[in-house]
């Protein structure tokens, strides 16, 4: 089994716990790809639009972004983790997401992201734990995931791990042996079920790929969707 983990910080905070509690009983067991941002990651969208309008090697970023994204083409299970900054995912993190713009199901999603498994970690403070996860969680569903699990958490009073209460760490700990529990027990040999929203925004965007294709055969999409088969019969989700 491989795991990708992208991880939204470099800090090793509590976020990064959250996460090692999580890996725990997969160490020695899976193999463990781990991206630390913005060390490992690209520097920010220019907005060249050259991986939506042609080839995404052009890009400046293309070998970070092309790193990042082959581990996770391999992985059967992703994880992202990322404390709430202002509410929101950290900058590292959503300069990374930004670079998958293209690979959002309107324009040139990965069949292998459909079946496939996420978890992802966040925590705050006191409020966007939530808007954080979703951050990410807009990126990964429009990528084609469907099975995401989200553990998110609240820490009120204090924000070094040592100095919270022993209440605290049990329960935060016992919510990631469980998700982890869960998610060891998964048969990674089959595809994740794609629910039904998923499958409604592919149906959509086959009917825009298929107008579009009408007006501008060599448009660069349309051509993908159609190489893919994905105009005809072939469904992403489906066991080639
Ligand atoms: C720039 C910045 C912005 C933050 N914004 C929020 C916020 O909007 N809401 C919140 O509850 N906590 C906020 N925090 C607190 C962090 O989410 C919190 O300290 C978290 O535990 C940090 O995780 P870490 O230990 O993994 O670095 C912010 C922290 C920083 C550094």
């Amino acid at each position: 089994m491989k795991i990708t983990v992208i991880n939204g910080t470099e800090k090793h905070g509590v976020t990064y716990r959250l996460k090692e509690m999580f890996l725990e009983p997969f160490r020695g067991k899976a193999e463990i790809t781990e991206f630390y941002l913005p060390k490992d990651g690209p520097g920010f969208c220019i907005g060249c639009t050259q991986c939506f309008l042609t080839r995404q090697d052009l890009c400046k970023d293309a070998d970070r972004v092309q790193k990042i994204e082959k581990a996770m083409i391999e992985a059967d299970l992703l994880v992202f983790t990322s404390p709430s900054y202002v509410m929101h995912t950290t900058g590292a993190m959503k300069a990374l997401l930004d670079h998958f713009g293209y690979r959002w199901m309107p324009h040139r999603p990965l069949k292998e992201m459909f079946g496939k498994r996420a978890v992802i970690i966040t925590q705050c403070l006191g409020a966007g734990g939530r808007s954080t996860a979703k951050d990410i969680k807009d990126s990964l569903s429009w990528w084609g995931v469907s099975y995401i699990k989200v553990c998110t958490f609240k820490l009120m009073s204090e924000i070094n791990w040592d100095k919270l209460s022993q209440k605290k760490k049990a329960q935060m700990t016992s919510t990631m042996a469980k998700a982890a529990k869960r998610f060891g027990a998964i048969d990674y040999s089959r595809k994740a079920h794609t629910d039904l929203v998923t499958k409604a925004k592919f149906y959509a965007v086959r009917m825009l790929q298929t107008g579009l294709g009408k007006d501008n055969p060599e448009y660069t999409d349309y051509k993908y969707w159609k190489a893919n088969g994905w105009l005809d019969k072939t469904r992403p989700w489906k066991a080639a």
